[in-house]
């Protein structure tokens, strides 16, 4: 079992950032913190919190996996993988993948039981997804456009299809020393509104050119992939939906167009230090890692049910596109 650090370091500074955008910094202690946290994210602000608010592995286990891990990496990251509790991305003997998977699970567990605490409507409305370690420095990483983090996009299809469920991502700078920085152009709003028809996916008039409801092939293509998953639960990435695909879509243009990454409006940077934390729907933030090396990243997919502002998720965002009388972008 490895021994945790309790969370109390001392409080980093807010990050730098030039006017107030798509960042919010609310302490969890306050007595409104669940309600103001709950409207930040789900209205499509990133939530920092100086200082993690979940206990982190010591130093000694930090330590190991910042100088154990970065030569063994064999996929873009290293994850742990609740359901039959396995650990990819990782090449090296058992001792190595067992000791990753521990802190992982643990770090993941804590992730969940704060989230559950702060949005108990959250609870069982929730399908875990990943705990991973990023091991590799983010700037000049040379990935392929559509897997670069360090262009600006909007996440779309987490493990297969959300059909409209949420990408909740929490994010931990467990870098000694060096800060990990981020950039965002706006959220999900600002990007309809601004590249929703560039992006192909709404008309000169602003309306939804693409049905995101599923038809009866795709309920029964979903149905199929389901099957499969309880075979091989990693069939769930072979799922797809019309949602899926429509942000799939805005993902791609957002990494591939020259003007997009010419067009600087919205655009803020953000320094996350060392050992500070900060949680987002990343289907409704747009952002980019530009550089920072070692972070802990907890994905969870949260169903579009259970939200308490459900009209910010993109999924309601694109359906008020559809209807007639759709307001102008
Ligand atoms: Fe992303």
């Amino acid at each position: 079992m490895e021994s945790y650090r309790d969370p109390d370091v001392s409080p980093a500074p807010a990050p730098a950032a030039d006017r107030a955008g798509v960042l919010s910094q609310i302490d969890p202690a306050a007595a409104d913190a669940s309600e103001r946290i709950a409207l930040a994210l789900e209205s499509n602000h990133i939530v920092y919190f100086p200082k993690c608010p979940v206990p982190l592995p010591d130093d000694a286990t930090l330590e190991y996996l910042r100088t154990e891990l970065p030569s063994r990496l064999k996929l873009k990251n290293i994850s742990y993988h609740p359901e039959g509790a396995r650990v990819t991305g990782i090449e090296g003997d058992a001792t190595v993948r067992e000791r990753t998977g521990e802190v992982l699970k643990r770090h993941l567990d804590d992730v969940a039981g704060l989230l559950y605490r702060t949005m108990p409507r959250w609870r069982g409305a929730c399908r875990v997804g990943t705990c991973s370690f990023r091991p590799i420095q983010e700037q000049g990483r040379d990935l392929k456009p559509h897997a670069s983090n360090e262009l600006v996009h909007i996440d779309a299809g987490a493990y297969g299809a959300t059909s409209g469920d949420r990408i909740f991502r929490f994010f931990v700078n467990v870098n000694a020393r060096e800060d990990r920085v981020w950039a965002s152009k706006g959220n999900l709003q600002d990007m309809l509104e601004r590249y929703g028809t560039p992006a192909g996916i709404l008309d000169l008039s602003g309306r939804l050119r693409m049905r995101i409801d599923k038809s009866l092939a795709d309920h029964a293509f979903s149905a199929a992939v389901g099957a499969l998953a309880r075979l091989n639960p990693l069939a769930h990435t072979l799922d797809s939906s019309p949602y899926d695909r429509t942000m799939r879509r805005l993902h791609n243009y957002m990494k591939d167009s020259e003007d997009f990454r010419r067009d600087m409006r919205g655009y803020e940077e953000f320094r996350f230090p060392p050992y500070s934390a900060w949680m987002v729907f990343t289907d409704g933030v747009s952002h980019a890692s530009l550089s920072g090396q070692f972070a802990l990243v907890t994905t969870i997919i949260v169903s579009r049910r259970a939200l308490e502002h459900p009209q910010f998720s993109p999924y309601a965002l694109l359906a008020a596109r559809s209807r007639a009388g759709a307001s102008a972008a």
